[in-house]
């Protein structure tokens, strides 16, 4: 699955006008002195680099090297000011975040090189320390702020997905599906990937023309008008962002299945009737860790008897997730507000505090994810004008290519996982 990984998309990336750096404001200048002064620190520490190789070139025009000469990967890092040091240092993934956002550096290869970084971070010890902590306590207490309650949801969900139809529409496939796909081949149409996937839940599912599914977060309606056309079925679809329900009504409309496909506005905590199947796909992740009691419970007080739940999730390794939700990370502050990925553990345990759902099955798809994530980055970049058009400026487009890239390079390495999984009540005959 490795092997289905897209390259171009680095070169056209790195094809992009080098980001313009801001003349130093006063505290630019302080940012710089002191990244200055950590900057031999960050070179000893890069002496114990263990895998690949990279080139480091820094302000003053010097060029560092580190790792074995010809290992590979091998990616290039150009510092154009220190502060980026001092960012780093300082404030971990939100400060190495931002100053890419600043145009404080940048890299021939940016999934490539944060791979690198990832597969580093123990050697160079850059583990988080107090100092980040403390440094990252108001982004601490502002990801606490952004609570999932009924009105958090909304305003979250809005940040990220009430940004512009038309800015999802530039890079996504033309199904608008945003979440993970499954290739079969390393070419393959994303499309038709995306399809895939859908196919694998219809499947685990089995889906059939009795059934009325209800999807929990349907985005753009891409599984909904797959899954009736396919498989004849009901779909009732809810998402809380307003911009999806138009476009995703439209859609329906247009295809033909309003008989078929119901897309409303509502939180999950509010679905009312009863339905045999429920498919969930990457919207767990919006729910946050003191409401998912409240979202297998609504599952399981949804659900009729026999009937079974499809989730796909990205997760968090089990041994990083207690770490991981003690703090604010980068994706948090500027991708997904109020988000939280789950890790397995928890999710079972939440699942077996309330309910009786238990997992029929577990599929970790997270390579798929690292291709889905390069292609959207590639298109994303080969459309960089329309997006410019939109109205989205240098700040944001840098910030959109380290989202893409960060997650790419966290499912290549497995720092990530994205799983698929069954679930039906113990105790229950399947509906046939
Ligand atoms: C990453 S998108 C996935 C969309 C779609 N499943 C797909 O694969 O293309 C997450 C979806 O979850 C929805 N969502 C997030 N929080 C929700 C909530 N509290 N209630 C209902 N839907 C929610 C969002 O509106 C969005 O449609």
């Amino acid at each position: 699955m490795n092997g289905y990984e897209s390259h171009g998309v680095h070169d056209l990336a790195h094809d992009l006008p080098t980001p313009v750096v801001e003349a130093p404001t006063p505290t630019g200048r302080w940012r710089d002195l002191l990244g200055a002064t950590l900057r031999p620190a960050v070179l000893r520490a890069l002496r114990n680099w263990q895998t690949g190789r990279l080139t480091v070139h820094l302000p003053d025009g010097t060029v560092h090297a580190v790792g074995e000469a010809g290992a590979e990967p091998h990616a290039t890092l150009r510092v154009a000011r220190d502060a980026f040091f001092a960012d780093f240092v300082l404030r971990g993934d939100i400060g190495a975040g931002e100053s890419y956002m600043a145009g404080d550096w940048s890299t021939d290869d940016l999934p490539g090189f944060i791979e690198l970084a990832l597969l580093n971070q123990q050697a160079v010890g850059r583990d988080d320390s107090w100092i980040t902590a403390l440094m990252n306590v108001p982004n601490d207490i502002g990801h606490w702020l952004r609570k999932n309650t009924r009105q958090g949801s909304r305003r979250n969900i809005r940040r990220h997905y009430d940004l512009s139809n038309d800015l999802f529409a530039l890079f996504l496939d033309p199904s608008m599906t945003y979440s993970a796909a499954v290739f079969d081949s390393p070419g393959e149409d994303l499309t038709r990937a995306q399809e895939r996937k859908f196919a694998r839940f219809g499947e685990a599912l089995r889906l059939g023309p009795a059934d009325h599914v209800l999807e929990i977060g349907c985005g753009w309606g891409a599984f909904a008008l797959y899954a009736a056309r396919t498989y004849g079925c009901r779909v009732t679809g809810i998402t809380i962002s307003r911009e999806q329900l138009d476009l995703a009504t439209s859609r329906v409309a247009a295809a033909g299945l309003g008989d078929r496909v119901d897309i409303r506005l509502c939180d999950y905590r509010d679905v009312t009737g009863a339905f045999d199947k429920i498919v969930s796909i990457e919207m767990l992740e919006a729910v946050g860790r003191e409401h998912w009691p409240v979202f297998f419970a609504t599952c399981d007080e949804r659900l009729r008897p026999g009937g079974l739940v499809g989730i796909q999730t990205i997760s968090m390794p089990d041994h990083r997730f207690e770490a991981y939700a003690r703090h604010c990370d980068w994706i948090q502050k500027y991708i997904f507000p109020g988000g939280l990925l789950p890790s397995i553990s928890e999710l079972c345990r939440t699942m077996a505090a309330g309910t009786r759902f238990t997992l029929r099955r577990v599929d970790d798809i997270a390579p798929h994810y690292a291709t889905t994530l390069a292609r959207w980055r590639a298109t994303f970049f080969l459309r960089v004008d329309a997006v410019r058009a939109l109205g989205f400026d240098d700040r944001f487009i840098r910030m959109w290519d380290f989202y893409l890239a960060t997650c790419e390079a966290a499912f290549r390495t497995r720092f990530l996982g994205t799983l698929q999984l069954v679930v039906g009540r113990a105790g229950e005959r399947p509906v046939p």
